[in-house]
């Protein structure tokens, strides 16, 4: 049978500097999407590639003393090295100097004149050169650009102009009909109350006054406007108007376009234009992501290390990014990048959850079977809840990525690790092999394999480095067949006799040395794997997941009082609160503004740790940690004593 095909495409990106990370976002979620695709069984097709002539690349050229393509080429070599290190699996990248490209490009803005869309006139307006965006006089805002808000320049010049009125009602009618076409929502609100209900003007679309452009093949003294330039680079890199257009009939159109907010009125307004014009289909999709920003507001290159994708990979390796990327922000929204915020999430959830669910397992099979993947024979009702679980994964997270949900993929999954964990505690495998329960042991330490086998495929678009590092250390490493997305649709494709290694830490846990964004992060004692079993009983208790007693006195937990508490501006989901603990008052940030407002805790006693050590969290001390309990449907109640007691009384 004929695979399916998807089409899914990133913006092309502009060679004037080396990107940042919020640039690496828009790739890492296609990328994920591409790879998830294939995993299902379609035939993805994933192109990114550059953007590389227009105004603003020819000026950072002469600034930089080069020629605009030698200046364009090392940027490009090094933004493909960077693709590579954070193994985006594109199927082509297309340049926009290349050959194949300009060709394509000629002959559609030679078809658009032929047809009557093009004609020749002058232009006299606004321009901003960092957006290579025309605006109306009505449209900039105080000598700025109302996109970027940097100064625009007048421009007056001999110009052709594309009819985008012609189209206008087809492309309502299209957006209306539509709803899927433009995503989120609210981004196609704005494109039809903003530009396309006060009507369209015609576009410029040709340059005279700067030369690094494709020329218009019939008056060489112009060259293509930038942005029908690039848009096009969708399917001029499959070959449209080429003489083996053979990709444009299996892809187009797109299922998938991928863009950052600040530029879908391009997308979604001259692109579907453009291809109306050429009698095409317009694109299943186009979903315009939000920001990645800083606590300071939107990244630029001035920023340094923190936000340099070379860098961070280089810290945390490139599944701990692509993780923070994909998890930490849902993807029409905007959101934060810390260094702090990603260690946090790496300790909790790659370090902690799954990291701690290899750990436990592996350790407790070497020590029961030598680390040999033994069978099951005895199920209980309490094995169910896990299959059903790891069985209903697939199909819920495919219904996540189909909406483009990818936060919520994830959070699914590692619903089920923290599934996998409390199984841990609740068959309490010590206690099996203490009592000889020899058959059920087998099944409950193969039911945890089973388990982490199938969270390893399904990481595979996400993370995919980490399958293989779990494939290794369970013996799987060579056995294909178990790695699919069909050997994920039963419980029990894990091979019984399989000989596992001994366990090795995936993510170590990371402290950041210096507060406030130190760059050296240490591992901790805790990222060891855990150690070889031995009759001491304090080792014994470690390794079965126990403390003693003296582990939990080191924790100080107190009664806080909450005296005053606020919303974190910009931050949906934490809340600064000052707590008293009797003697003295503290400052603690809380992830629970979505499940207290500020005004309803006043007053209230909760269980505190007082001996965290401070962290800052968008760049706010925190000193300390209420403690709430959280279910898996997503509740969450903070946790107080029975009756009220004197803040900073001693909890033991
Ligand atoms: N060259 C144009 C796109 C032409 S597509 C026919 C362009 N290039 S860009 O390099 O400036 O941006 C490429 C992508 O990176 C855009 O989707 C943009 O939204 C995205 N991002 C740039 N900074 C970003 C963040 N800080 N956060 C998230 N995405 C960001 O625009």
């Amino acid at each position: 049978m004929q695979k399916k095909s998807f089409y899914i495409t990133t913006p092309i990106y502009y060679p004037s500097d080396k990107l940042h990370i919020g640039h690496s976002y828009t790739t890492v979620a296609a990328d994920a999407m591409a790879r998830f695709k294939r995993l299902t069984g379609h035939q993805a097709y994933f192109l990114t590639g550059t953007d590389e002539h227009g105004q603003k690349i020819e000026r950072r050229a002469q600034e930089a003393g080069k020629e605009p393509q030698e200046f364009v080429d090392e940027i490009v070599d090094w933004i493909k090295k960077l693709w590579t290190v954070l193994d985006i699996s594109y199927d082509d990248f297309i340049r926009t100097t290349e050959q194949r490209h300009k060709d394509s490009v000629q002959k559609i803005f030679t078809k658009f004149y032929e047809q009557g869309d093009i004609y020749k006139s002058k232009y006299e307006g606004w321009y901003c050169t960092p957006c290579e965006a025309f605006w109306t006089e009505r449209q900039v805002e105080e000598g700025n650009c109302p996109d970027c808000k940097r100064p625009v320049e007048l421009v007056a010049e001999e110009s052709y102009f594309f009819k985008m009125s012609k189209y206008a009602d087809r492309l309502i009618e299209h957006i209306e009909n539509n709803p899927e076409f433009i995503q989120p929502a609210s981004r196609k609100n704005e494109m039809i109350n903003n530009f396309l209900k006060p009507g369209l003007e015609d576009l410029c679309v040709s340059r005279t006054t700067f030369k690094w452009g494709i020329p218009v093949p019939f008056d060489p003294d112009h060259v293509i406007y930038v942005w029908l330039d690039a848009l096009s680079n969708y399917i001029t890199a499959l070959g449209y108007l080429s003489e083996d257009d053979s990709k444009m009939k299996a892809f187009w159109p797109a299922d998938v376009q991928l863009i950052g907010k600040e530029i879908v009125r391009f997308h979604t307004i001259y692109w579907p234009i453009f291809l109306m014009a050429l009698g095409l289909e317009l694109p299943k999709q186009v979903f315009g992501h939000g920001w990645l920003l800083l606590e300071e507001g939107k990244m630029s290159k001035s920023k340094g290390n923190v936000i340099d994708p070379e860098v961070l990979v280089e810290r945390y390796g490139s599944d701990a990014i692509r993780y923070f990327l994909l998890r930490e922000i849902p993807f029409g929204a905007d959101g934060h990048f810390s260094e702090e915020a990603l260690i946090q999430r790496l300790n909790f959830d790659l370090a902690n959850d799954l990291g701690n669910l290899l750990n436990r397992t592996l350790a407790m099979l070497n020590k029961y079977y030598q680390g040999k993947v033994p069978t099951p024979s005895l199920d209980e009702a309490i094995d169910e809840e896990l299959k059903s679980m790891a069985l209903d994964l697939p199909q819920k997270m495919t219904e996540r990525m189909d909406q483009l949900l990818f936060s919520n993929a994830l959070s699914e999954l590692w619903k089920f690790i923290a599934r996998a964990n409390k199984y841990i505690d609740e068959t309490a495998p010590w206690t099996l092999a203490k009592e000889g329960n020899q058959q059920r042991l087998a099944t409950v330490m193969y039911n945890l394999l089973e388990s982490i086998r199938i969270v390893s495929v399904l990481l595979l678009p996400f993370m995919p480095r980490t399958p293989e590092r779990i494939w290794q250390q369970l013996g799987i490493a060579h056995e294909g067949k178990i790695h699919t997305w069909d050997s994920i649709q039963e419980f029990g494709a894990l091979p019984a006799g399989a000989q596992t290694k001994a366990a090795e830490v995936l993510f170590p846990r990371l402290e950041l040395t210096a507060e406030g964004g130190g760059p050296v992060r240490q591992a901790t004692k805790k990222d060891k794997p855990a150690p070889a079993p031995k009759e001491d009983k304090k080792k014994m208790a470690e390794k079965d997941g126990l403390i003693t007693i003296d582990d939990f006195a080191r924790v100080d937990l107190r009664i806080a009082e909450v005296k005053t508490a606020e919303k974190v501006e910009g931050a949906d989901k934490l809340l600064k609160l000052t707590v008293s603990l009797g003697e003295q008052e503290r400052q603690v940030v809380a992830g629970i503004a979505q499940h207290y407002g500020p005004e309803t805790l006043t007053g209230k006693q909760v269980l505190f740790v007082a001996n965290l050590k401070p962290v800052k969290l968008r760049g706010i001390r925190s000193e300390g940690m209420l403690l709430a309990a959280s279910d898996s449907e997503g509740k969450l109640v903070l946790v107080g004593p029975q009756d009220s007691i004197a803040a900073g009384s001693k909890v033991k």
